[in-house]
């Protein structure tokens, strides 16, 4: 855990799981050593995160950093399928980032429809980069110019194939009002040994 721990906001956590597993997270978990060194942010916690979107899916523990609030985009303003990019959490090395309305509920998803999610642009297997790959008809990300990875942006960006083994790392949002904001990250960002420094 962080110096800076500060209460998890429970709407974080609905966000990520669903409204059902508040309860069950809102507790701090243990987290090993490596854990805490790839994540320590302004709070660390873990969750469990359910693979696909629905109430019967598998869950499996992750870790979660909270960062300072960053504006990012108006839901009024998404198109689906059209992302929108941004930087976070800072404007440094492997900080590109994408918002997208999938149209389709996903896991972590924002707004009425829960279809609204953010990832990081970098493969975790070796930097490729995503920009552009974006694949409307499956909710993709991929295939990595590099070796061919695929992240499911339904399923927390999980790898459906191709040589990386760690999902792509997740952007949290928090919707108010109009107005979504990036408000930590779920994964660590290839190239870093910690989200806030490169
Ligand atoms: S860098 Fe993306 S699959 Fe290797």
């Amino acid at each position: 855990m962080t110096k800076h721990q500060k209460p998890i906001d429970p709407a974080l956590i609905e966000a990520i799981n669903g409204p059902k597993d508040v309860a069950k997270t809102g507790k701090r978990c243990l987290m090993n050593r490596r854990q805490f060194l790839l994540t320590s942010g302004i709070t660390t916690f873990t969750v469990m995160v359910a693979l696909k979107a629905g109430p019967s899916s598998a869950k499996v523990p992750a870790v979660v950093s909270t960062y300072e609030r960053k504006l990012i985009g108006k839901l009024s303003e998404l198109k689906e399928d059209e992302p929108l990019d941004f930087t976070y959490p800072d404007d440094g090395a492997y900080s590109e980032s994408m918002l997208v309305k999938l149209g389709r509920e996903a896991g972590g998803g924002i707004g009425p429809n829960k279809d609204v999610v953010a990832f990081n642009y970098t493969c975790t297997h070796q930097g490729g980069p995503l920009q552009g790959t974006y694949k409307s008809e499956d909710k993709v990300l991929g295939p990595c110019p590099l070796h061919l990875t695929t992240f499911d942006l339904t399923r927390h960006g999980i790898f459906i194939s191709g040589q990386a083994y760690q999902s792509l790392p997740q952007v949290l949002l928090e919707l108010d009002g109009d107005d979504i904001y990036a408000v930590g990250m779920f994964g660590l960002i290839y190239g870093r040994y910690d989200n806030l420094k490169g």
